[in-house]
């Protein structure tokens, strides 16, 4: 069953969704994790609450990019409270295989970016300490 997930992570970090550099987007944020250096950068347009189009660049390992790539097809076109509302667990579920705490801040380093564009878009705080993300450095 292991095969299985470490391919379709192979197979989002080889062929990223959604990867690119937005032109004209409502929100961005970028994230950094300062345990290794990877940023990478979040860009959305939203239309009636709904999450329009997003799309994200970066640099980042395997683990980083292909949860980016994979948050990106989770959330298109779904309400942006609804978004910002995810947990750790929706990703470390879609990522499919057992993190260690090192590799748990590679997967959540999307969603963590991505909360940041969504509640700076709704005008709210993100969440302190949000899955234990804190010392990410978000922008
Ligand atoms: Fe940098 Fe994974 S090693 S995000």
């Amino acid at each position: 069953m292991d095969d299985l997930y470490r391919d379709h992570i192979l197979d989002h970090y080889k062929d990223p969704r959604n990867y690119g550099p937005m032109d004209d987007p409502d929100v961005s944020a970028e994230g950094q994790n300062p345990l290794c250096g990877d940023q990478l950068s979040i860009d959305l347009k939203v239309h009636d609450g709904t999450i329009a189009d997003i799309r994200f660049h970066g640099r980042g390992c395997a683990i980083s990019q292909a949860a980016t790539s994979m948050l990106t097809e989770m959330v298109m076109g779904r309400p942006v409270d609804e978004v910002a509302a995810l947990g750790r667990e929706d990703i470390v579920e879609e990522v499919g295989i057992p993190l260690s705490p090192v590799r748990l801040k590679c997967a959540l380093l999307g969603l963590g970016t991505l909360k940041v564009a969504l509640h700076r878009h709704l005008g709210t705080p993100l969440p302190e300490g949000w899955a234990g993300m804190d010392e990410v450095d978000w922008r």
